[in-house]
């Protein structure tokens, strides 16, 4: 059967070595084949302790690679070059979980095992996803093996922090697969972590405006756009704070995520992290009414009920911070006269780029997956982007910045 999705014809190789969490490989295979990859498994002797072969092969519809040298030669010489035909077959490898122990062996350049021998003859990108319970994550060996590999190029995806197999709590949880396929997504999209050093502030999801205790005025806003931009600055290295009204996207547990409801609380929220050093996108569908006033008991129809509310404009955020933040980006969503009203919102709200999204395109703005938008920058040059996912147009916000921030 074959699947549509970012990695339709790519050809992946699975690493999975010892480790507890080498039983998380298998839906892994899964979820990069729905994607459309086709995927090959290598594993260490250790991670058959763990996991087995028998399952990945199945799951992978390919046979496992568990020995440099074939498991029975029946007395016969049999060649079996396997490295180099994978080295040179492979689109990319990953390997997920990696150990402390294979990270180590990789970062000393080992190739003892059918693993490690297939690192040093592959020609694609490498991606380590190293997991170990929390001491043997943080020893000092393991740590500077990690900032070795990622000098080198090797695109790490660092460990998280929660509940370990031990029963310990603390850092070395191997991450969510979804946040493991964004990886895969940076690195076949050909991005890197060019945003390491750098903090971002982003805005995200709709804002509730409260009539009584249980109704509110609100907006169709899913948080998706925002949520995929926190995400990619996030794999691109950045520091990243999320300012949120409600939403169900979901956000890597690294990343800093500030709840909110109102307008007023966004604004809140948003001057409290103004600084020259951040870099502020206000993807934000912030009310741009709010009742005037709000009834502390809920509002009963034998007592008149709500027959209209009173509105009052809220504070124009994006105005009130006019230079305060290192760079600004806005969005602009707009039916009519697009071009003119961005670029005038654009010079209005004193930004650097404005995000312009039309509801005229199908398959763009709320709730969709996929958008198409066009960045207009303060020096008057502008790019539409066709419709794509929301995660390509997050990186090509990200690709427009990256340079200026
Ligand atoms: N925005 C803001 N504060 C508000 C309303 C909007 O900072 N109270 C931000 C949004 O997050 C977005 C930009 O302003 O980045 C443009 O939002 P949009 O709704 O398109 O523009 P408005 O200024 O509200 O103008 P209008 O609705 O009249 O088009």
């Amino acid at each position: 059967m074959s699947r549509s999705g970012f990695l339709s014809g790519k050809k992946i190789i699975l690493g999975v070595t010892g480790c507890i969490a080498a039983y998380k490989s298998c839906n892994l295979v899964r979820d990069l084949i729905k994607l459309g990859a086709e995927v090959r498994v290598v594993i260490t002797p250790s991670a058959s302790a763990f996991v087995s072969p028998l399952t990945l092969s199945t799951l992978s519809k390919n046979r496992v690679i568990r020995n440099i040298f074939p498991d029975d030669l029946n007395g016969n010489v049999e060649v079996d070059p396997w490295h180099i035909e994978y080295g040179i077959w492979a689109d990319l490898m990953i390997v997920a979980p990696c150990s402390v122990n294979t990270l180590a062996k990789i970062n000393a350049g080992f190739a003892d095992n059918a693993l490690t021998t297939l690192i040093t003859a592959r020609r694609s990108p490498l991606i380590l996803c190293p997991a170990a319970d929390h001491d043997m994550y943080e020893y000092d060996i393991t740590q500077s093996n990690i900032k070795a590999l990622e000098a080198r190029g090797v695109f790490i995806v660092e460990a998280e922090h929660g509940e370990l197999a031990s029963g310990l709590t603390g850092i070395g949880r191997f991450p969510e697969n979804q946040k493991i396929i964004d990886a895969i997504y940076t690195v076949v999209s050909g991005r890197k972590k060019d945003l390491t050093g750098k903090k971002l502030v982003v805005s995200a999801g709709p804002t509730y405006e409260d009539i009584d205790p249980v109704r509110f005025l609100g907006n169709r806003s899913s948080g998706k756009m925002g949520y995929q931009i926190a995400n990619a600055a996030f794999q691109r290295g950045a520091d990243v704070t999320l300012i949120s009204g409600p939403s169900h996207e979901y956000i890597y547990p690294e990343i800093k995520k500030i709840s909110i409801r109102s307008a007023s609380e966004m604004a809140k929220a948003v001057q409290g992290s103004v600084s020259k050093e951040n870099t502020l996108i206000m993807s934000a569908a912030v009310a741009d009414f709010t009742p005037s006033t709000i009834a502390d008991k809920k509002i009963k129809k034998e007592t008149g009920g709500i027959s209209s509310i009173e509105l009052k404009e809220t504070e124009d955020i994006l105005a009130s911070i006019g230079g305060k933040f290192g760079y600004v980006v806005g969005f602009a969503l707009e039916t009519d006269n697009e071009m003119v009203n961005a670029f005038s919102k654009l010079e209005r709200k004193g930004l650097d780029v404005i995000v312009l999204n039309s509801l005229k395109d199908e398959g763009s703005g709320f709730e969709f997956d996929t958008n198409s938008v066009t960045i207009l920058k303060q020096d008057g040059s502008s790019n539409k982007y066709p419709l794509q996912s929301k995660k390509e147009i997050a990186h090509l916000i990200l690709d427009a910045i990256a340079g200026e921030i």
